[in-house]
């Protein structure tokens, strides 16, 4: 396991009025594609004996990415309910004491979801089913059938989000408002704009924000696809406070004030949720 770095509350400085900064992270790496247990080893390797909060791990970061079609899904998807790597991961999250979100290709009714999991030694606290399939997801997973929604967890309010769902305003705001702090995002990136669009998605909405990417190549029958790495942490007024390299693997974590994400000033009469006026946006909820 490498912490790629670590920053402390210098001696002195106030962590704000919730008095307790939290410690957040993501672990980046390359899952081998159809290597299950094989990549479960490798995150319980590298999770093990961690000083956190909340670790984030990428999408999918079990099977695998670039699905052939769906029957081979269906052979590498799990039913939380019986699912030998959700075991471990609660059972990881047992013995550190920590709180995981992990990508999680989901079956459950019938059906085939992208989806993303809040977990800690209990058991799972959230399950969200990615609401935008990006590309050729379509092909092979149901699109998610779950509202948006905000978990506590240790006096943080979590929200969850999958990759592509960075490029919906509409999803982060939701989040926003309904008091999410930290939006917990696993990511299978290929694109270059997201990390940057989420500074401004924290920047809009003044929360934080771990996008925990995977790096290395997926190569399958229906092509290459090469993951661009960069996780990072971003938080209120669009701040970076960490992003990975394109190719480095390890687990970084960092800590955040809670309360810069409970103040949605941007000036002393400037509100960020309050100034809204959702009256003039009713095209949002047409197609
Ligand atoms: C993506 O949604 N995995 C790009």
């Amino acid at each position: 396991m490498s912490i790629l770095s670590r920053f402390s509350t210098p001696p002195g400085a106030t962590c704000g009025v919730l008095q307790v900064p939290r410690k957040v992270g993501f672990y980046q790496f390359a899952p081998e594609f159809g290597a299950v247990s094989k990549n479960l080893s490798r995150v319980l390797a590298a999770l093990s004996g961690a000083d956190a909060d909340i670790i984030v791990l990428p999408e999918l970061p079990f099977t695998g990415y670039y699905f052939q079609d769906r029957s081979e899904l269906a052979t590498l998807a799990e039913d939380p309910a019986t699912s030998p790597t959700l075991s471990a991961l609660v059972q990881l999250c047992r013995e550190n004491d920590f709180h995981l979100v992990t990508g999680f290709a989901e079956k459950a009714q019938g059906k085939l979801f992208n989806s993303a999991l809040l977990i800690n030694g209990e058991g799972i606290l959230q399950t969200y089913r990615k609401l935008h399939l990006f590309n050729t997801e379509s092909d092979y997973f149901d699109p998610g059938d779950r509202p948006l929604q905000v978990s506590q967890v240790d006096g943080i309010q979590i929200g969850l989000m999958v990759c592509y769902d960075w490029a919906f305003p509409e999803v982060a705001r939701s989040l926003a408002l309904q008091g999410a702090d930290l939006i917990c995002h696993p990511s299978n990136l290929v694109l270059p704009w997201c990390q940057q669009a989420m500074l401004t998605r924290c920047m809009e909405n003044g929360l934080f924000a771990v996008t925990a990417n995977r790096t290395g190549p997926d190569a399958r029958p229906r092509g290459t696809l090469t993951f661009t790495g960069q996780s990072q942490i971003a938080g209120p007024k669009g701040r970076l406070l960490h992003r990975a390299s394109t190719e480095e693997e390890g687990l970084f974590i960092t800590r955040i004030d809670l309360a810069q994400a409970r103040d949605k000033n941007v000036t002393p009469l400037s509100h960020l949720l309050k100034d809204r006026r959702p009256e003039f946006y009713s095209r949002l909820k047409s197609r």
